[in-house]
């Protein structure tokens, strides 16, 4: 990226050696030129530091007006499928906007795959001035520049408008090659970042699927713990970094059911002791199958996480019997969410051992029933702030139950 910039430099130094200017005007032109190389340079490692496609948007088109001058930046990205170019982020505007490949001046930019610059655009015919008019603004110069990846395939179109105190000139055309450069390299690393985390979110989602479904009663059990995990670590102002990791925590916890025989998972009815040790080993095996799985950096904690979703506060829980503190916080709320749904699903034999005749069938429990065992387990068998954050935000909590039961039923 940087190359390109340096070239262009080389270029326009060739120029001025040859005496078009003085030697005054070489210096403040070099001085200006590093200026605006430092701010290419910042723009590379700002690009490349985004963590979201919002973030990346906003942060081209700033770092494009700051470097080009200009008023607004806009960016456009190509939707293939649908022949049009679409932007959700440009300045002055509060809403995505589309338009058709060939339609206005981006349009045109994309259609031909080269740069248009136009010094008065009231009096080009390709001006839309439909947005001028909507939005009290006057468009007076435009430079469209195409932005490809590396291999050089369209993928959209950098429009600035209004460059300030001035017309744009050749420099600004050869600088915004260099950004649409960088900016095509970023998108493109940014999708292919996009595709990979999709690819491995669906995998993780059709491998918890497809262990859920082994049972008719524990369809959509992972799913609907991972929903109120994130719904408790909302209320608890979890750090965002934390999210994903919660996430496919929740989403795998009971992965080593997999290690479970079919005869002893599907048991319609109470288990034997033996039986019953037998299912409490899956924790272990959830965290002995994800230690083998390779996982990106930032979830390496999750077999420790998922593994440790039936360790109790009082340190009578399995399979390691940690006590609170040697707990992971994570665990604790996937811990909290997995009762909530267990309780509150319908079940194949009666998972709570309570003294009242309900407790004993298969339905689901009553929510003041729900609520009132949570309660009985704050700070033995739950974290006791995390049941009170439950409690708490008992309405939306009971709403997203229903959305998950009764709408996704329908
Ligand atoms: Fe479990
Ligand atoms: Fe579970």
């Amino acid at each position: 990226m940087c190359y390109a910039y340096w070239q262009f430099l080389k270029n326009r130094h060739a120029v001025n050696d040859e005496g078009h200017m003085s030697q005054k005007q070489t210096i403040s032109s070099l001085q200006a030129d590093l200026k605006r190389y430092r701010q290419v340079q910042e723009m590379a490692l700002l690009l490349n530091s985004q963590s979201s496609f919002d973030e990346l948007f906003r942060a081209i088109v700033s770092q494009v007006s700051l470097i080009i001058e200009v008023d607004r930046t806009s960016l456009f990205l190509l939707d293939e499928d649908k022949h049009q170019l679409w932007t959700k982020v440009a300045e002055g505007l509060s809403k995505q906007i589309t338009i058709a490949v060939g339609v206005g001046l981006a349009g045109k930019c994309a259609l031909q795959g080269q740069p248009i610059l136009v010094h008065d655009a009231a009096n080009h015919p390709d001006f839309d001035s439909g947005w001028d008019d909507k939005l009290g603004y006057k468009t007076k110069t435009v430079l469209c520049y195409p932005v490809f990846n590396r291999t050089g395939e369209l993928k959209g179109v950098l429009q600035m408008i209004n460059k300030r105190d001035d017309l744009f000139n050749i420099q600004d055309q050869e600088l915004a090659e260099v950004c649409a450069a960088q900016v095509g390299g970023a998108l493109e690393n940014f999708q292919l970042i996009e595709e990979l985390r999709c690819g491995f979110e669906s995998f993780i989602r059709t491998l918890t699927e497809a262990l859920d479904a082994k049972h008719k009663l524990t369809a959509g059990h992972s799913n609907r713990v991972t929903e109120y995990s994130l719904f408790l670590a909302a209320k608890a102002n979890l750090g965002e970094d934390l999210i994903d990791v919660l996430k496919y925590s929740a989403l795998l916890h009971d992965l080593g059911k997999i290690a479970v025989p079919d005869q002893i998972l599907t048991k319609d009815g109470r288990f034997t002791p033996r039986e019953l040790e037998v299912m409490k080993s899956h924790p272990f095996w959830t965290g002995k199958i994800l230690s083998r799985m390779h996982l990106p950096r930032n979830l390496i904690k999750v077999p420790e996480i998922a593994a440790s979703h039936h360790e109790r506060i009082d340190g009578r829980g399995y399979p390691q019997g940690l006590a609170n503190g040697a707990i992971p916080y994570l665990a604790k709320i996937i811990a909290v969410a997995d009762v909530f749904d267990a309780l509150s699903s319908r079940r194949d034999y009666p998972k709570y051992d309570g003294n009242k005749p309900e407790d004993s069938g298969r339905e689901a429990l009553k929510m003041d029933r729900v609520f009132e065992i949570m309660q009985h387990g704050s700070g033995t068998q739950l974290d006791a702030e995390l049941v009170a954050l439950t409690l708490k935000h008992r309405n939306e909590l009971e709403q997203l139950w229903f959305d998950l039961h009764v709408l996704d039923d329908e």
